[in-house]
């Protein structure tokens, strides 16, 4: 049987360096407390293996001003400037784990609003990375993800106004967006802040479905970029099944058949993909 695994299955580049960052303070400071400021992925397991080992997740300010000592790491979407302050006040040491194209909208949203223009974030107001960017700006910041809201939109600064985009949002939407707040006619620039992660694991997905006769999607039921990943492959390979982990596979979907695809969404460990890929391979 011929088995094509995704090359981009699994964790991105920022979320496998924030997940790597916490195992290796773990080595580091073995007689200190090490916290995480948010779960450092979505993913049940990953946060319960770290947790044995000591690590603690904080769910949110209140908590992190009741500690007074310990390691705290800053998950790959970012956090708030005043988080930073906050860790710096209580002289906790903190590890920035922020995925650096984050990291770079920071910069760009506090540069841009030191110069006074109005900070548009094109995006999900609710997403933890847009709260992050948010709270990098010194002036005026209006979050849009609708039509409505594009529509809706007024500048308040005479500076002009600076677009930037969540990470993972979708291009075209973001696109058209943008086209509607620059028919108003304001002092504009627009940086495209959208990492290119997602689609190329959806890009690679769709073309390996086409090819095979089963595709295999591993992820959280609860992982919405595991479902789409699921319906693109599904729309190419009628023959796709949707897993959480080896236990879930069923050998009998496989019989007869020569190729079998791989991938898997955006919070799932490296360990689970190799363990369904070996068990594919050995087994049929
Ligand atoms: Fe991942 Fe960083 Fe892009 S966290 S989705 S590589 S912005």
């Amino acid at each position: 049987m011929d088995v094509k695994v995704a090359k981009t299955a699994g964790f991105c580049f920022g979320v496998k360096r924030a997940v790597e960052t916490v195992y290796e303070q773990i080595e580091k400071f073995n007689d200190t407390r090490i916290y995480t400021y948010g779960p450092i992925i979505h993913n049940e397991e990953v946060v319960k293996d770290l947790k044995s080992k000591g690590v603690d997740v904080i769910h949110d300010e209140e908590e992190l001003k009741k500690l007074d000592s310990g390691v705290v790491i800053i998950r790959s979407h970012g956090v708030p400037k005043r988080i930073h302050d906050l860790l710096e006040e209580r002289g906790l040491q903190c590890v920035d784990a922020t995925c650096p194209f984050v990291k770079k909208i920071h910069r760009i949203v506090e540069k841009e609003s030191k110069a006074g223009k109005h900070i548009v974030i094109i995006g999900d107001e609710n997403h933890p990375e847009v709260q992050g960017i948010r709270g990098w700006s010194e002036s005026e910041v209006t979050v849009i993800k609708t039509e409505e809201q594009a529509q809706a939109f007024f500048a308040s600064s005479e500076s002009g106004i600076c677009i930037v985009s969540q990470t993972t949002f979708n291009y075209n939407k973001f696109k058209y967006l943008v086209e509607i707040i620059c028919e108003k006619n304001y002092n504009v620039s627009v940086l495209n802040t959208i990492c290119n992660a997602t689609k190329e694991r959806q890009t690679e997905a769709e073309s390996i479905a086409k090819e095979v006769d089963v595709m295999i999607v591993i992820g959280d039921k609860h992982s919405s970029n595991t479902q789409k990943l699921f319906e693109i492959c599904n729309n190419a390979c009628a023959n796709t099944y949707y897993i959480q982990t080896l236990d879930d596979l069923n050998v009998n979907q496989l019989k007869s058949v020569q190729t079998v695809g791989i991938t898997a969404g955006a919070s799932t460990p490296n360990n689970i993909i190799e363990e369904v890929q070996n068990n594919v391979r050995i087994n049929f």
